[in-house]
């Protein structure tokens, strides 16, 4: 079949990799993808955003499927053009539409979707910009730290943590009267710190069943030691030690199929991937957020730990019929770790020639920013590579992903040394 993957990221290589290796794979397009995934299949020259460029690049080759990795898309309603378009009607799409991405695209959404399904979450009020001054005094109420969040997509930057109240004051007159995130901090959410460990999970659903994927834990401050700002994401490693299975089957009975229940009763329809970004609380599963799609670097960890077949699975989403689908998943560790550009999450250069050999064998090295010119390799984004490193226990899976590091090099390339650390000491390593 002809399969098109929407995305540019590390995230996007490691799904090509897999779809590449099915043998119901006959051509992987990938819009607009990196100098990774043209290793792998064709890139075409259409943004991710480009919801019309799609569709045409869907007629004209043929396509049977699109797998669309980032959330954009979903938001903006690309499963729904799709679906409208004349002649399409035979595609199979793995991502939600607009309705169902609202999870991911409206945090007020999905928090008042968790409360009517009474899903596990943190405390939260919603204010807007005539509604500051409420706000203000809201806020005095509050304990601390107090969690502000954009309602709307902002890029992974729309979450602010105050430890003051003149802080988070500050930060919600900036958000509301200031537009800080555009129209995305239209609408803020004053809510209540959750002290605890993150786990990332993931599902594959067609809105009626749903098959559980490998779980990840991210690393996302850029420092060692979880210090400085928030990034995408510095590393990833799975299986997660303390998601045991006491707790994950916490997380099915009281956060995965109550969530599937509540789509189905509020009839919105839902194939594609939710990613639950959970906080555990003492042993006790609380939604931090529900992404519309997989995360990253998260992806680059768990698709290796999948040894079934990916492509068989995504069918069986975009068909609705995953009811008796099994997946097999290995034992080994993975970690990732993601090799950055200077300065990023903040300013950074791109277009720095990367040296060193950039082949998926022995250990995965997926590309996420970078761009082929000529013969080179250069640096095009903040995050550049993620090397996946797999073996019997952290340490080893740990070894491998910094001895593929060793070997790369470009001017000002970074990354975290204690990606997997914290978790030795709690057991499994
Ligand atoms: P998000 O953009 O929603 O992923 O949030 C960014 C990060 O902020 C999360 O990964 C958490 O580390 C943190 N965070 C968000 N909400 C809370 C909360 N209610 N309590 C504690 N930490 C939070
Ligand atoms: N790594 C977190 C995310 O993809 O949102």
């Amino acid at each position: 079949m002809n399969i098109l993957l929407i995305g540019n990221g590390g995230r996007e290589h490691a799904l090509a990799w897999k779809i590449r290796q099915s043998p119901l794979t006959q051509s992987l397009l990938i819009a607009p993808g990196n100098a990774g995934t043209a290793q792998v299949g064709e890139n075409i020259p259409v943004k991710s955003d480009d919801l019309a460029g799609i569709a045409r690049i869907c007629r004209e080759r043929k396509v049977d499927m699109v797998v669309v990795g980032p959330e954009v898309p979903l938001v903006i309603g690309l499963r729904d053009l799709l679906e409208a378009e004349p002649g399409l009607g035979h595609l199979r799409i793995v991502g939600p539409g607009r309705s169902g991405a609202r999870l991911e695209g409206s945090k007020d959404f999905s928090k008042q979707f968790m409360l009517r399904h009474g899903i596990h979450t943190a405390k939260a009020r919603t204010f807007t910009e005539s509604q500051l001054d409420a706000g203000m005094q809201y806020l005095e109420g509050c304990r601390l730290p107090i969690v502000l969040k954009a309602d709307g997509l902002a890029a992974g930057k729309g979450v602010i943590i105050c430890s003051e109240h003149d802080e988070a004051k500050r930060a919600l007159r900036e958000m509301l009267a200031d537009h800080l995130f555009g129209d995305a901090s239209a609408r803020v959410l004053v809510e209540e710190f959750l002290p605890g460990i993150e786990v990332s999970v993931f599902v594959i659903t067609d809105g009626h069943d749903y098959v559980l994927l490998p779980e990840a834990k991210d690393y996302k401050r850029v420092g060692e030691s979880d210090e400085g700002p928030n990034t995408g994401g510095m590393g990833a490693v799975s299986p997660v030690p303390f998601a045991n299975d006491a707790f994950m089957e916490k997380v099915r009975t009281r956060i995965i199929e109550p969530t599937i229940a509540g789509l189905q009763r509020e009839n919105i329809p839902y194939r594609g991937f939710i990613f639950f970004g959970l906080m555990n609380v003492g042993g006790e599963p609380y939604v931090i957020e529900y992404n519309c799609r997989l995360g990253d670097p998260e992806t680059e960890a768990i698709i290796p730990r999948i040894e079934s077949d990916l492509v068989e699975l995504l069918v069986a989403c975009g068909e609705g019929k995953l009811k008796d689908q099994r997946i097999r998943i290995t034992p080994q560790t993975a970690v990732t770790v993601m090799m950055v550009s200077g300065g990023y999450p903040g300013d950074y250069l791109k277009g720095k020639v990367i040296a060193g050999s950039l082949q998926l064998n022995p250990t995965l090295l997926f590309q996420a920013g970078t761009k082929a010119t000529g013969t080179d390799v250069v640096t095009d984004g903040g995050r550049v590579l993620a090397a996946t490193g797999m073996g019997n226990g952290i340490m080893e899976a740990r070894d491998r992903a910094y001895a593929a590091l060793s070997g790369i090099s470009f001017e000002q390339a970074y990354f975290r040394r204690d990606i997997g650390v914290d978790l030795l000491q709690t057991g499994k390593s």
